[in-house]
């Protein structure tokens, strides 16, 4: 017998063997909870996005049959990015031996265990420190109590007279329940104050439009999304006098509802010798143009940057469709065709869509070529079809239009760069 097999074999008798001493005393205090507190309470908790919490043995168990669902489905934790393709740093995903723990665990009595076992730390999502700015909607938005979903902007001046750097964003929702999702837009023309409150369906969107902003995406948010942060030294520039643009999607709430979202901006307090920046492919980077979806057809597009000058460090990147995005999956073709996988999502889904940080800087050479490709279903086929009978689809803001963007902050390449792993451990 050759010796690798002799090394699958028993590691195959130490699996199974691991198996059965546990399902013997498979209990809740010793293998069900530390799962859950790390997967589900940052947003199964009070005050979090989940719709109840999972703090306790009862909360699980009177739950039982449900959770046995979405765990096995991957339905929860919710996340898009196909790990088989790549992971992240903000990466909530079960193991398979997690999922047969819970559902064996479900499916042989849910017994509880030692109780005395010392209790575990409730996992926050927030960054740990003080803001340097904080930023909140001037007027608490009365979300208005409908069936239907509610898309908004907000103007929030920063007030700030010189350049600084950010290391870290964060979003705090004021509502957890009803706002699903948002995204933050840097302006530096200061012309943009009258899209304060204003529906995305109010004509007037397609004249702040035009507006060349400074930032199109600083920071993406959907519950569940870390702060996003960057090593030491390192920053992203905030134009002195801008304006924050906050769009926000509300859900359905079906009664009155309030809410006053704040966002929390960190600035460098070391000298920031590289610069954050941004490399958007977006329509007009769309290799078989038009961006048009004809009504009762599956589209296809594919985005190519320029070939890259110099080496560059990648730290997070960001897809943005909307309704009728399907699939999208982006990847670099080094000069010498080595391909780098940077993101698949191979069942979008547009309530959950966020950044995507590496696990540490990403080196893409110069001379790379990125890419991008989205595929749309404008076809009845597609649940999230807004139209019945489907309408011919183009480009804009608005989530009735559509859009195709692939959003990524990098620095420029510094050696060993790729041996530098991020931390979500900061202080
Ligand atoms: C990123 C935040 C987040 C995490 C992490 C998370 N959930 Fe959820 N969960 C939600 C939200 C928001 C909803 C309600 C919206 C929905 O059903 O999509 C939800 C809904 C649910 C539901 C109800 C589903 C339904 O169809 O009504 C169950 C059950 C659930 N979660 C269990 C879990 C379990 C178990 C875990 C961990 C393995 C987990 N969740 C992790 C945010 C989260």
């Amino acid at each position: 017998m050759f010796n690798s097999e002799k090394v699958i074999i028993s590691s195959f008798w130490l699996i199974v063997s691991y198996y059965s001493a546990i399902s013997q005393n498979l209990n809740y205090f010793e293998h069900i909870r530390p799962i859950i507190y790390e997967n589900c309470v940052p947003c199964h908790q009070p005050g979090q996005a989940g719709p109840f919490s999972l703090l306790t043995y009862n909360d699980i168990t009177i739950r039982s049959k449900m959770i046995q669902y979405v765990v096995s489905h991957r339905y929860m934790p919710p996340w898009k990015a196909d790990p088989d393709y790549r992971h992240y740093l903000n990466e909530r995903v079960l193991t398979d031996t997690e999922i047969n723990l819970i559902t064996e665990w479900i499916s042989t009595g849910m017994s509880e265990g030692n109780k005395t076992k010392e209790s575990l730390p409730v996992k926050r999502l927030y960054y740990k420190t003080v803001p340097d700015l904080t930023l909140t909607m001037a007027e608490s938005y009365d979300i208005p109590n409908s069936n239907s979903d509610d898309f908004r902007f907000f103007h929030l001046p920063m007030n700030i007279s010189e350049l600084r750097y950010l290391r870290a964003i964060e979003f705090m929702p004021g509502n957890r329940r009803y706002v699903h999702h948002s995204r933050m837009m840097v302006d530096s023309t200061q012309n943009m104050s009258g899209i304060d409150g204003m529906s995305e369906f109010d004509p007037k969107i397609y004249e702040f439009q035009k507006t060349p902003l400074a930032d199109e995406f600083l920071y993406g948010w959907v519950p569940g999304s870390f702060p996003l942060f960057f090593p030491d030294g390192v920053g992203k520039r905030l134009e002195p006098n801008a304006d924050l643009i906050l769009n926000i999607h509300y859900s359905p709430t079906g009664r009155n509802q309030k809410d006053q979202s704040t966002v929390n901006f960190y600035f460098t307090n070391k000298p920031v010798k590289r610069e954050v920046k941004t490399l958007i492919l977006r329509e007009n980077d769309i290799i078989n143009q038009p961006f048009y979806l004809p009504a009762n057809q599956i589209s296809n597009f594919t985005m190519k940057s320029k070939a890259l000058e110099k080496d560059i460090s990648m730290i997070s990147v960001m897809p943005h469709m909307h309704f009728l995005g399907k699939y999208f999956e982006s990847y670099a073709v080094t000069a010498s065709k080595d391909t780098i996988p940077l993101i698949r999502i191979n069942d979008w889904d547009f309530n959950w869509q966020t950044m995507y940080q590496f696990n540490h800087y990403l080196k893409i050479p110069e001379g790379s070529v990125i890419y991008a490709k989205a595929r749309y279903d404008n076809t009845i086929n597609n649940p999230m079809n807004q139209f019945i009978p489907p309408k011919n689809i183009g480009y804009g803001w608005r989530t009735v239009s559509e859009m195709m963007n692939l959003i990524c902050y990098y620095v420029d390449y510094k050696k060993r760069d790729e041996r530098h792993y991020f931390s979500t451990d900061t202080d």
